[in-house]
């Protein structure tokens, strides 16, 4: 044998003990730790990163797989409100609810309720079935109670009462509060106190929430969910805390904006209340670099100011992917409003809200 083929042996055979034994180049044992997810980080801070999800999108694979990895909460957009659930007279649907709350459990994600009192998607039988207030009073509380035991155990908090005051602090005329109401029409918050209550006595376990929108800073509407929050921890009417929805564009980027919105979330705090970001997107109105790096910024903003603030436990996004989300059908020109792009793809604003948590 030549004595170059020799040393070709010979450096063949060091070269494959050398791996053998584990050592070699940084190459050959260095292997790329998988990316960190939206749930690991938020973890760390004890937040639950959330988003709502209706059960047909779970036989897309790629949204179940987005939605199961990067999730640790998911809340039905839809399919646990009044319409869907009780479509009629004694008649329960659970259909759609429990396939979320399954998908949940195999994922190990915990489920929060959406939502119990409401005056939209309430059913046709409900409204024009010409009820009393007492009649009404006796449908809302079976209501609460059927949903919230067939789901205890496995939903751990509840948006009880949503979006019940108007944007000047008065409260929402409603089929639920004097349209005819259950019994206390002009009286104030006493509907939504009654509704607490049957739902602290339907499931003692469940964290108990009232939503709404359009009440993240300190304004006239925030101010009289405070007052009336302030109320109910002053009585003992049970409450565990506020969702604040977050159903904003860019121009809510203002510096003022955002002080705003800790300080609100502060004095609610100081109640000894948790606070949840309940429904949060960013809508635009195109999907331009520029665009998609401004609402990448203020969806980092809103996760610190969520980061900052030891009594917020939940940050969810309304749905998580452009491929299915409300606004575009509801805000015609406008879209992109949420962290994975309609291929399932990570925009900035997803990069923005890993760091940020
Ligand atoms: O399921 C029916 C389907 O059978 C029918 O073919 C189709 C035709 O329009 O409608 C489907 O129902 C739609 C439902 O979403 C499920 O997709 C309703 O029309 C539509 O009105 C409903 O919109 C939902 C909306 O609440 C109702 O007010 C949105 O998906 C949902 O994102 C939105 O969520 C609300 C929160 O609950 C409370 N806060 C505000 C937020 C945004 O409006």
């Amino acid at each position: 044998m030549k004595i170059s083929s020799l040393l070709r042996t010979a450096t063949v055979l060091l070269l494959a003990l050398t791996l053998a034994c584990g050592g070699g180049s940084t190459t050959s044992t260095t292997t790329t730790p998988p990316p960190q997810t939206l749930r690991q980080v938020a973890a760390a801070h004890n937040i639950l990163v959330g988003a709502a999800a209706d059960s047909p999108y779970l036989s897309d694979p790629s949204y179940a797989a987005v939605l199961g990895t990067e999730y640790s909460q998911l809340q039905a957009e839809n399919e646990m409100k009044f319409g869907i659930i009780h479509p009629g007279i004694g008649t329960y649907d659970f259909t759609g609810g429990d396939a979320l709350v399954a998908f949940a459990q195999a994922h190990t994600m915990v489920v929060r309720g959406h939502t119990l009192v409401w005056h939209n998607q309430v059913p046709a039988w409900v409204t024009s079935g010409g009820y009393t207030s007492p009649q009404l009073s006796t449908i809302l509380q079976n209501h609460i109670t059927t949903v919230m035991q067939h789901y205890a155990g496995q939903v751990y908090a509840w948006d009880v009462v949503n979006e019940a005051f108007n944007d000047d602090g008065t409260i929402r005329d409603t089929i639920w509060y004097d349209q005819p109401g259950i019994g206390f029409a002009g009286m104030g918050t006493e509907t939504i106190e009654q509704s607490l209550t049957w739902a602290r006595a339907a499931d003692t376990n469940a964290k108990l929430f009232y939503n709404d929108y359009n009440d993240e800073t300190m304004n006239v509407k925030s101010d009289a969910i405070y007052a009336m929050a302030q109320d109910f921890k002053t009585r003992g009417v049970p409450l565990d805390g506020i969702g604040f929805q977050f159903h904003v564009d860019l121009t809510f980027d203002d510096p003022n904006a955002l002080a705003s919105v800790a300080t609100n979330f502060q004095r609610f705090a100081a109640l000894g209340l948790e606070i949840h970001i309940t429904e949060l997107d960013i809508r635009l109105q195109d999907s331009s670099a520029a665009s998609l790096n401004a609402q990448a910024k203020l969806y980092g903003e809103l996760a610190a100011i969520c980061v900052q603030q030891p009594n917020c436990k939940v940050f969810q996004t309304w749905g998580f992917t452009d491929k299915y989300s409300w606004i575009p059908g509801f805000f015609p020109g406008w879209g992109w409003a949420l962290p994975f792009d309609a291929n399932y793809q990570k925009k900035p604003a997803y990069t923005s809200i890993l760091n940020a948590l």
